[in-house]
């Protein structure tokens, strides 16, 4: 089994300039399959809300949601790097909050670090719970819990002026004590200048590629989450033709007594046929 990786073998990847593939899961068996087939990291993103629990944002995601969910994605991939993502309400009240938080999934989920959204306006909040002694990652530009104020799930940084924002953001969060960023929904363009300029790794998602890796949410890429596609989603699969093709061929089957079939049986034990029918002979 190859080794686990941490941040230093981040570090090591970007200075090698070797992409870190990252993808978000919310349960033991994807997890298994994250780690099957090699994934560098899991995010156990809050967007579990959508993608599993049938929201229409993450907003309604609570702590105990998270912790339940990371403990399960722990069990299913043990050897991966596992981050978990602070929902709305978790880390904005308080620094002390926050770091209480923060600190419930280290202990309780056994991640290897946690994500908040924001940069300028939560410094205080990435320094508290950096200096607490958990690894925290930013995320910056289309953040989802902020997509009310912003007006929908909307791509940031597309004019001089936002792209000021998302740059003093980025900063924000490097000197803050963050040991990674994420950068969602901005031009590659932006991505390209922010990874230049900061020493800790960048990702994207849906910020192109010129970074130190990607992520993408699991439910997207193999097509099991319908409610709508980002642009910046490939699909790999589609899951939900796969299953529903699944579930309608059982029920007819079901239907036409096709299903379960001698092999699907379990038999009387051979030899004590004849005892066995006269015992229920005796029922009758
Ligand atoms: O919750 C999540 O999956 C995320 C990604 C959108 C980055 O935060």
């Amino acid at each position: 089994m190859a080794k686990k990786k941490g941040r230093l073998e981040f570090l090591e990847m970007k200075k090698k300039g070797e992409k870190v593939t990252w993808i978000t899961a919310y349960d033991y068996p994807t997890a298994l399959f994250a780690e099957t087939a090699g994934m560098d990291m899991i995010l156990v993103g809050d967007s579990l809300g959508m993608v599993v629990l049938g929201y229409s944002g993450t907003i309604p995601v609570t702590m105990d949601d998270c912790i339940r969910h990371c403990q399960a994605v722990r069990k299913g991939a043990s050897n991966t790097f596992v981050m978990g993502d602070m929902p709305f309400g978790s880390y904005q009240i308080s620094d002390e909050l926050a770091v209480e938080n923060a600190v419930r999934f280290f202990k309780e989920a056994e991640v290897d670090a946690v994500k908040l959204e924001g940069g300028v306006r939560v410094k205080r909040r990435i320094r508290a719970i950096a200096d607490s002694g958990v690894l925290v990652c930013g995320h910056i530009g289309l953040t989802p819990q902020s997509s009310g104020p912003m007006g929908g799930f909307k791509a940031q940084g597309v004019t001089p002026d936002s792209a000021r924002y998302v740059i003093e953001d980025a900063l924000a969060v490097e000197e803050s004590g963050a040991y990674a960023l994420l950068l969602e929904g901005i031009p590659p363009e932006l991505t390209a200048f922010i990874h230049k300029r900061l020493s800790i790794p960048v990702y994207s998602i849906g910020a192109g590629a010129p970074c130190d890796g990607q992520l993408i949410i699991c439910g997207d890429m193999l097509g099991q989450f319908q409610a709508f596609t980002p642009k910046f989603v490939k699909k790999y699969a589609n899951v939900a033709e796969v299953v529903t093709n699944a579930f309608k061929q059982y029920a007819e089957e079901v239907r036409a007594g096709v299903f379960p079939a001698d092999e699907h049986v379990y038999h009387i034990r051979k030899g004590c046929e004849d005892e066995y029918a006269k015992m229920l002979e005796e029922y009758e």
